[in-house]
């Protein structure tokens, strides 16, 4: 019994040498004036360096199952390995305080991360000893175990320190759905919580966060937003211009700094709005707004089918239709060109796209409006029906036409003010699904109109100025549109007075 007793004591003994050594060492490089260039030079080893103890003391452990496991016990075959494991366990732990002493790890890990080596170092030569002096084998197994408890709990902090969590990005932790929308808003909105928190989060704390701080950034707290990053302050409450949280997201997307990054989901052009009136309003933690009426800045982002994020298929899928519905849309745009250069100049130049993009025409014939003849209508019927906006106002327009118009499904707006259509025209167009805005002024309508219950689903605004219509009942037959009878004009008599006046 005296034997491995005694050895158990000279193995604390070396452990106690190996730490006062170690000490010392951290001691003598602390006191170094000359540490810039050598020292720098040499600290620049240790994240290679750092890798080979670790690998080593893993063939141990695994040498020491496989044997156990086998039964074949050859003392003393791992000495070597526990020399190689202490000398770079040592070396590492050398450049890694020279590493330190360079500066910029003023981290709260630092101090774990620094114990764990000196332990693990100081327990590699005790294993080494061990090995030596082929002590019990129950007291060598125990070393192996400490030195992977030691080396994992100094790679742990070590890695804290450079890379950030790493389970922070854990997919199970990090699943974007959690951020893919906002809260429900009660009736007092917590800016900076409920509407920025939110954004940050879905858009940007992945890289500035727990788990990465690009640009030495966090944007996941409002502390960490105060304080910056590498290159200082990003946030000047009230001032858009010098705030590089906002400046950055504004840039193009091919500038080098623009967040986030491409290929990363990007900010929506109402998120930057919400972002911007945070900042411009003061930035406060606390600023709170009504939710019932929202400034107008944040409304468009606080209805309740807004989503930060998509469900990742979901987006793919939406992207491949929206892929394939502009490639149509360039079909269609030039099918539509080529019929319009085939026309008239004076029916063609009442036609123009909705945008440079777009395969939706407009149609408002302005001085050429005269030249038009009941057949010039007829003929243009097939590029009418591709029309959104159609302003047949003045025109000839036959019920024919109207009731072609009526079948088309793009039509959104519709004038026929100054036509000959009467009543008729509630039953026709009643049913054209798009329509949301309808403009009767001066025509033949009267307070015989009939609205069959439940059309005009989507109309929005009709004008029925200038007619005999009855805007009451209009109103009472069609709740959910904004009928306008006189335009807000000076009422008929005062016209017709002005108007004798001028002549
Ligand atoms: C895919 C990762 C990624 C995402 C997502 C991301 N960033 Fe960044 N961000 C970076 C990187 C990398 C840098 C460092 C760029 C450099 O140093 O040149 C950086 C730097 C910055 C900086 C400059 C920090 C400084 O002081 O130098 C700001 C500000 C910034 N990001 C804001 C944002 C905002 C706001 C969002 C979200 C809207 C965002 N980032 C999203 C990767 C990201």
């Amino acid at each position: 019994m005296a034997k491995p007793f005694s050895n158990l004591l000279k193995l604390i003994g070396v452990a106690i040498v190996a730490m006062a050594l170690l000490g010392g060492l951290a001691y003598q490089l602390d006191r170094l004036e000359v540490v810039s260039l050598w020292g720098d030079f040499l600290g620049g080893f240790h994240p290679v360096v750092l890798h080979l103890p670790i690998g080593i003391v893993i063939a141990i452990a695994l040498q020491t199952v496989w044997r156990r496991w086998r039964g074949t016990s050859t003392e003393g075959e791992d000495r070597l390995l526990w020399v190689l494991a202490a000398v770079t366990a040592t070396v590492s732990f050398g450049t890694g305080y020279l590493l330190v002493m360079g500066g910029g790890y003023q981290s709260e890990h630092l101090t774990w991360h620094l114990w764990g080596a000196a332990i693990f170092s100081s327990l590699c030569w005790v294993g080494l000893a061990a090995s030596c002096w082929e002590t019990a084998r129950w007291a060598r197994d125990m070393i192996t175990g400490g030195v992977i408890g030691a080396v994992s709990v100094t790679g742990h902090y070590g890695g804290l320190m450079v890379h950030g969590d790493p389970f922070a990005g854990a997919p199970w932790l990090n699943d974007p759905q959690r951020f893919a929308k906002f809260g429900e808003f009660g009736p007092e909105v917590r800016v900076y919580d409920e509407i920025v928190v939110p954004i940050l989060g879905a858009k940007c704390v992945a890289c500035h966060g727990p788990a990465k701080q690009n640009g030495r950034l966090r944007l996941d707290s409002f502390e960490a937003i105060v304080a910056g990053g590498e290159h200082g302050a990003v946030l000047f409450p009230g001032d858009l211009e010098r705030s590089s949280i906002i400046t950055f997201i504004s840039l193009p997307d091919s500038h080098n700094d623009h967040m986030p990054p491409p290929n990363r989901p990007q900010i929506t052009p109402p998120e930057l709005a919400g972002l911007e009136y945070w900042v411009s309003s003061g930035a406060e933690l606390d600023q709170v707004v009504s939710g019932e009426e929202p400034p107008a800045e944040l409304a468009a982002l606080m209805v309740p089918i807004y989503r930060l994020l998509e469900d990742p298929d979901a987006l793919e899928a939406r992207e491949a239709q929206e892929a394939e519905e502009a490639e149509q849309r360039v079909i269609n745009r030039e099918r539509l060109a080529a019929d319009l250069a085939a026309l008239p100049e004076h029916q063609r130049l009442g036609f123009s796209f909705e945008d440079l993009e777009s395969d939706r025409l407009h149609f408002s014939p302005a001085t050429y409006r005269h030249l038009l003849t009941t057949e010039d209508l007829e003929s243009l019927l097939p590029l009418l029906q591709a029309s959104v906006k159609v302003d047949v106002s003045g025109l000839p327009v036959s019920e024919s036409l109207l009731r072609v118009l009526a079948e088309s499904s793009q039509l959104n707006e519709l004038d026929l003010s100054e036509t000959s259509v009467g009543n008729e025209v509630f039953a026709i167009l009643g049913k054209t699904p798009g329509l949301q805005r309808l403009n009767l002024f001066g025509t033949a309508v009267d307070v015989n109109a009939e609205i069959t219950p439940g059309s005009f689903a989507n109309l929005r605004q009709l004008f029925v100025a200038n007619t005999a219509a009855d805007v009451a009942a209009l109103d009472v037959a069609l709740p959910h549109v904004d009928v306008i009878g006189d335009l807000g004009l000076a009422p008929p008599e005062a016209v017709e007075e002005e108007d004798q006046s001028s002549d």
